[in-house]
């Protein structure tokens, strides 16, 4: 795996994005991006390009780019547009940050749960707000951090959780993110905070919420293992958290933020 820095990533990682995507929802993700017709759009951190292939399917007459850091995703979602004959579509990769792409090129940059995994969200943002011509909009979604409802239920657990969450998701805080894009030159920012379908659990999470939790906890836990205790503690951690979810007795609350700027 060529990507060391997306802690989440694994083997399966494209087929859980394409799972996950119809958990959050096809309709939600097309109505973050609102493509305008004839545009030219960029998916940044466009993973399985679930949501690339969708606005390209839908808006024929719109020019779609999706680019990610790593190489296997990118194979991935090529090879997905190419299935559908996708002729409007293309992916190459790049790192945010430093993207192989002019400045102004685009009328909507969007990235989807992409800025929480990045050290230097304020770099990163205006890498992205650089691609826009003037007019253009960035829109950023992610989730904010879940929040359980009865903790400290198990010190231990939430001691662990700390850990996770410290080290996983160093950009975590989504209510930086309409800052950095006024430090990026961005005006008109929109705020809109709803629940994350993804990461909300009101009492038992559905079956897809728990295998999408241990897909995703799982290889984050094993790579910091040493700030966990070691792997035992570690494997300990995946098995607690996601009984933690099934418990019916528990509720975890996450917000879904979704925020946009537009370039002067
Ligand atoms: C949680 S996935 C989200 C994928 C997709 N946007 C979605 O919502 O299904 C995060 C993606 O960001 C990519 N990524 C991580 N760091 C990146 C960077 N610096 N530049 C570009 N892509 C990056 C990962 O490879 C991964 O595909």
């Amino acid at each position: 795996m060529s990507d060391e820095k997306y802690i989440i990533s694994f083997e399966g990682e494209c087929d859980r994005l394409e799972r996950q995507s119809l958990m959050f929802g096809h309709e939600r993700g097309f109505q973050m991006v609102s493509p305008q017709p004839g545009t030219r759009l960029l998916d940044a951190g466009c993973g399985s390009g679930w949501l690339s292939r969708l606005v390209a399917r839908r808006m024929p007459d719109c020019e779609v780019v999706g680019v990610d850091i790593n190489p296997d995703y990118v194979a991935f979602a090529t090879a997905r547009a190419e299935e559908e004959g996708l002729t409007n579509l293309s992916y190459r990769v790049g790192a945010v940050g430093k993207l192989p792409f002019e400045d102004g090129s685009f009328d909507t940059v969007w990235s989807l749960m992409l800025l929480m995994f990045l050290p230097d969200r304020c770099g990163a943002i205006a890498d992205l707000a650089r691609l826009l011509r003037p007019g253009g909009r960035l829109v950023t979604g992610q989730q904010g951090t879940p929040r359980h409802a009865d903790a400290p239920r198990d010190p231990e657990l939430e001691a662990q959780v700390e850990t996770f969450f410290g080290i996983a998701f160093p950009g975590w805080h989504p209510q930086d993110i309409p800052l950095h894009m006024l430090q990026a030159g961005l005006s008109d920012i929109d705020v809109r905070i709803e629940t994350d379908p993804v990461w909300t659990f009101l009492g038992a999470a559905t079956e897809a919420q728990l295998r999408n939790h241990r897909e995703t906890t799982t290889p984050g836990a094993m790579r910091m293992a040493d700030a966990l205790g070691g792997e035992a503690a570690a494997r300990d951690f995946v098995e607690r958290i996601v009984a933690f979810a099934a418990d019916p007795g528990t509720v975890t609350v996450t917000g879904f933020w979704t925020v946009s700027g537009r370039k002067v």
